[in-house]
């Protein structure tokens, strides 16, 4: 199975609801097989931060910096 690729919603949206924070997060905890992308609309802006994990297609809802270990920990 190809490596793991994490998107994280940069748009206004989920800037708002603290996306910035959970990228940074994510690029921080992150380990070197895991690839994180900043991306635009997701198409779910009521429940950002929107992260979703390729080639899976698991999605997170309301995504906040702490639950970054989990979701690392579950690729
Ligand atoms: S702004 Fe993030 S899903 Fe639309």
């Amino acid at each position: 199975m190809e490596p793991p690729c994490v998107l994280i919603c940069q748009n206004r949206t989920c800037k708002k609801q603290g996306a910035a924070q959970v990228l940074t997060a994510l690029r921080t905890l992150k380990s070197p097989e895991i690839t994180i992308e900043g991306c635009g609309c997701l198409g779910n802006c009521g429940n950002g931060p929107i992260v979703l994990v390729l080639p899976t297609r698991m999605w997170y809802y309301h995504v906040r910096p702490q639950d970054i270990p989990t979701i690392l920990t579950s690729l």
